[in-house]
């Protein structure tokens, strides 16, 4: 009875590597492409896939993931609200895409590197990212942005923008600056910190100021969290913020 047990396990070792190649490949292709949607995309489409519609569309049984070269360049380039992604690579983007058309419900096809090269036409990761500790605000912009930030935000987010999480007149609200706020934004742009925050806040009333008062905010933030000023205004251009990252730490 050992023996046979032991014959059979034989046998399926030997058929393993024949078969298993391929699946192997696509697993590790997978799990990179599950690590990149966790640290640049499960913000907004959620680690489950739902979303939150009808802010963040949900990814699980999207019909539009059918379309491999629209899904490519909406990370690439963004969409109206949709951060763009310039510092993927088009290995990452390949595993990235891949891994939301098989995850959860979904059972489209992997998008390999040379589909998503042709579909971006040789366009590669851009090397030009800046650092926020790289004077990317003036100081006069901050200013601005402390009015707007006083006007639409401190209420909830507190006047030192520690947040409120232990005021039980209202519902707890994370920091906007310093060491929690940059745990969780470190590594994203300041594009997916900007369309965040238009489309979700004010908490009451999302999409409710200019571009240029949501950029002045930003700014502001940035100089509560100790980042230096410089000659140079935050864009409003979300090609541009998506060139800029949030460092912890210069
Ligand atoms: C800041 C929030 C945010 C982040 C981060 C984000 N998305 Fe989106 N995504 C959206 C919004 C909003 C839409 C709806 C697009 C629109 O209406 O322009 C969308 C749409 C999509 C779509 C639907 C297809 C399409 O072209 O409309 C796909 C696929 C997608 N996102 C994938 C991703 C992937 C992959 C990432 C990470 C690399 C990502 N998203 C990161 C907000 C976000
Ligand atoms: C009515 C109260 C309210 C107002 C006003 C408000 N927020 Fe928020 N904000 C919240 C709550 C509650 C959350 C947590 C929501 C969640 O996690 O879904 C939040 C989350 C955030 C986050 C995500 C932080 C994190 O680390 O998760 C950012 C960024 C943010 N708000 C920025 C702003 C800015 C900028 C303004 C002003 C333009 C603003 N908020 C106005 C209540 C508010």
């Amino acid at each position: 009875m050992l023996k046979l047990v032991f014959s059979v396990f034989g046998v399926a070792l030997a058929v393993t590597p024949v078969t298993a190649a391929p699946q192997e490949t696509n697993a590790v292709l997978l799990n990179q492409g599950e690590q990149i949607y966790q640290d640049n995309c499960a913000l907004c489409h959620q680690v489950s896939g739902t979303g939150s519609p009808p802010t963040f569309p949900a990814l699980n049984g999207n019909a539009l993931l059918g379309n491999a070269a629209r899904i490519v360049r909406s990370i690439q380039q963004g969409t109206d609200q949709m951060p763009p992604f310039p510092y993927l690579t088009i290995e990452e983007i390949s595993a990235v895409t891949s891994y939301i058309r098989k995850a959860w419900q979904n059972t489209w096809d992997d998008v390999d590197i040379e589909e998503v090269a042709s579909t971006l036409e040789g366009s590669t990761a851009s090397d030009q990212m800046t650092s926020v500790w790289d004077t990317v605000f003036t100081e006069e912009q901050a200013n601005r942005g402390q009015a707007v930030y006083q006007g639409a935000c401190g209420l909830c987010h507190g006047r030192r923008l520690n947040g409120a999480p232990d005021d039980p007149d209202m519902s707890s609200t994370p920091p906007l600056a310093r060491a929690r706020f940059l745990r969780i934004w470190g590594g994203r742009s300041l594009a997916t910190l900007f369309s965040y925050i238009r489309a979700t806040m004010p908490e009451s009333n999302p999409n409710s100021l200019t571009e240029q008062e949501y950029t002045d905010v930003i700014a502001y933030m940035l100089s509560v969290g100790g980042m230096p000023t410089g000659n140079e205004e935050l864009p409003t251009d979300l090609q541009q913020l998506a060139h800029m990252f949030i460092q912890p730490r210069p």
